[in-house]
């Protein structure tokens, strides 16, 4: 057995450096308040725009925010075309701030799905927002963890088939070089409001070593102050990586 010193952690600084969210629970609040779903969902994209507001003024680099999965298709038409409406404001109305305030913005997921004009916001708001670094914003919008993965694994695929790339060059790095999220750094927590408890095909390779805070508050109800008491619960944490802590 060596006796060599264990390596250094890998993540000494107190991060976290990425905050990934799954923003769940309008439809409740909208419920318990007797309210249609869409007054949930509009309340959820102000609770967005506190939290992103937030996430800037507690210095954290990344946020990453999961607003529609490949999954949320299966809910009335009505309920998805509120959605996307409410993206389309998003967009339009929050560029301008975010851009200000040196937000880099990113939409993660598959655009094929969506509508011309939104694709369209998405493309000038990337654009606009490119050159900025206080803070880098990812909306995940149609994305869907295992579609993400099968693309990736379908692009190698070719590029084996094409004598591009040999199947034993294929490592960690490589792969994440095909993910949608490639260039972003993995998620050291995640947090899901509304006291639900699972991922939802969420981020699956890049969750890989993610602490997981679960917080009961619905997402229209979420602020700063739950952002700060998921960090604190973050910073208690022990990251041991597999080996055996400190
Ligand atoms: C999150 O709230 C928004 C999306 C998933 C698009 P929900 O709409 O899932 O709210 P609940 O889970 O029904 O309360
Ligand atoms: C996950 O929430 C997707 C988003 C937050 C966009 P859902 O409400 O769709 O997840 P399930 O259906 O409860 O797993
Ligand atoms: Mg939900």
């Amino acid at each position: 057995m060596s006796t060599a010193p264990l390596p250094a952690n890998p993540d000494p600084a107190p991060g976290p450096h990425h905050v990934a969210i799954i923003m769940d629970g309008n439809g409740r609040w909208a419920k318990a308040r007797g309210l249609p779903r869409v007054a949930g969902h509009r309340r959820g994209a102000d609770a967005a725009r506190r939290v992103v507001r937030g996430a800037g003024e507690l210095g954290i680099p990344v946020l990453t925010l999961f607003a529609f999965s490949t999954e949320n298709w299966a809910r009335p038409a009505d309920e998805v075309n509120d959605l996307m409406g409410l993206l389309r404001q998003y967009l339009r109305n929050e560029l301008e701030e975010l851009h200000r305030n040196g937000a880099r913005l990113r939409v993660i997921g598959n655009r094929d799905g969506l509508a011309a004009d939104i694709v369209c916001d998405i493309a000038e708001a990337e654009r606009l927002t490119r050159a900025n670094g206080r803070i880098y914003v990812n909306i995940c919008v149609n994305y869907g963890a295992r579609d993400e993965i099968l693309q990736a694994t379908r692009n190698l695929a070719r590029q084996v088939a094409a004598g591009e790339t040999k199947a034993e060059d294929i490592d960690e790095s490589r792969f994440e070089r095909e993910l949608l999220t490639a260039g972003v750094p993995d998620p050291d927590l995640l947090i899901r409001t509304s006291g639900e408890q699972r991922i939802s095909n969420f981020l699956l390779w890049q969750c890989a070593y993610a602490e997981l805070v679960f917080v009961d508050a619905l997402w229209p109800d979420f602020g700063k102050q739950h952002l700060e008491q998921a960090i604190a619960e973050f910073r208690r944490r022990e990251r041991r990586y597999g080996g055996v802590g400190g």
